[in-house]
């Protein structure tokens, strides 16, 4: 059985420089996911140790923090299918040149730090991330197809 689930992606700073926003946004839309919400955000060292708060302590944290504070994110909701387990196998292994052929990370990341785009990890995740960047009001619900359905 297949539950309709919304997931927190964020482009960080290599993909937007890397010029593949349009590309990354393309394939979740092959994929079959909805786009509810999206913005673009100019991060702030405070905003990001919030967002990544369970990996504080870490010896990656703080240069981890400066790379994702380096340029603006681009960050969205995605709806589908499955959609938070969906969406991590296209991103791929945290460590790019570990993450399988064809996923996301493998054709644009670098390595374990700058690996361009951000999943959310499980539901609970998903909660927090979505209202961390976004209001209710701005990630739905949605339907884009009620124009036709209301006939
Ligand atoms: P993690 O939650 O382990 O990975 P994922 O993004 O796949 O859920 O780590 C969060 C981010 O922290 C990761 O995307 C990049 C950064 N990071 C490093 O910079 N170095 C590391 O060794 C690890 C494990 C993560
Ligand atoms: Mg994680």
């Amino acid at each position: 059985m297949s539950l309709l689930q919304k997931t927190c992606v964020i482009i960080k700073p290599d993909g937007v420089g890397k010029k593949v926003v349009g590309k990354i946004i393309d394939r979740f839309e092959s994929e079959g996911f909805t786009l509810q919400a999206m913005r673009m955000v100019r991060p702030t060292r405070e905003l990001m140790e919030g967002f990544y708060a369970e990996h504080k302590g870490k010896s990656f944290f703080e240069p981890f923090i400066r790379f994702v504070t380096s340029g603006p994110l681009v960050v969205m909701v995605w709806e589908g299918d499955d959609a938070i387990a969906r969406v991590r196998k296209i991103l791929g292994a945290t460590n790019s040149p570990e993450a399988a052929p064809g996923t996301l990370r493998k054709s644009w990341g670098t390595d374990n730090r700058r690996n361009l785009v951000h999943g959310s990890d499980s539901p609970a995740s998903a909660v927090r991330e979505i209202a961390y960047f976004f209001s209710d009001q701005e990630h739905g619900p949605y339907d884009p197809n009620a124009w036709e359905k209301a006939g």
